[in-house]
């Protein structure tokens, strides 16, 4: 149900052979097969997670794939400094910014979303490409489907009404729109502007 999203997200942020890639809310690493196989042995994944189990999982997805090139850390990413992040990032030998972020079923858990995306760019180079990817209402003929996306939804801790790729459209420049399951996957990805116009923009919204 929810690898279609994945696939449509990590193709729309297309991260280069080489780049660090930031998966924000990692979770067990579902995303990482698929971010190795574009940025291969040579780039770095940053995965971040609140969870310590979580995390474990992730490690040992892993180590048992012989990647030597992940980088996993435990943080609150609505409460914890980026620069505290960056920090722990070069102590393991990865860059302090990332050329690529990706957030796939993680923002919508978080209450304070918009805070964790200004931490989250704060994290990523100019011109970095960010990946958002989250959950609406089913659309069209699947409205009926409403009632058990938005149980699913709840069961898992998510709120189905928050949209956090809205913060890809109102940031970003040269977004890629894509959707699945009819609707209820939706996939933005775009280019971060350089920081100083990032923070007039963020400025002018008053975030
Ligand atoms: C539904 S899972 C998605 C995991 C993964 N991105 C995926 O696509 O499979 C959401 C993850 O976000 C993490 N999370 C929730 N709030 C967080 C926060 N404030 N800071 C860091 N991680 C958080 C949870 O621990 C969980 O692993």
């Amino acid at each position: 149900m929810y690898r279609a999203g994945r696939v449509l997200g990590i193709t729309a942020l297309a991260p280069a052979p080489g780049q660090q890639v930031l998966d924000l809310g990692c979770g067990t690493g579902l995303n990482f097969p698929l971010l190795q196989q574009r940025t291969g042995p040579s780039g770095t994944i940053v995965g971040i997670d609140r969870s310590a189990r979580m995390l474990d999982l992730a490690r040992r997805r892993a180590a048992k794939a012989g990647w030597d090139n992940t980088i996993l850390i435990q943080a609150d990413a609505a409460e914890t400094d980026p620069a505290t992040i960056a920090a722990i990032i070069e102590s393991q030998g990865g860059k302090g910014l990332s050329d690529a972020a990706l957030a796939t079923y993680a923002l919508s858990l978080m209450p304070e979303w918009r805070k964790t995306w200004a931490h989250l760019t704060e994290l990523l180079r100019d011109e970095a490409r960010v990946a958002v990817v989250d959950m609406q209402d089913p659309v069209g003929w699947a409205r009926v489907l409403t009632p058990l996306a938005r149980a699913a939804c709840s069961l898992g801790g998510a709120d189905i009404t928050a949209h956090p790729w809205q913060a890809v459209e109102q940031t970003c420049n040269s977004i890629v729109r894509d959707s699945a399951r009819a609707g209820h996957l939706q996939i933005r990805a775009g280019t971060l502007p350089q920081a100083g116009r990032r923070n007039a923009g963020r400025a002018a919204s008053g975030k």
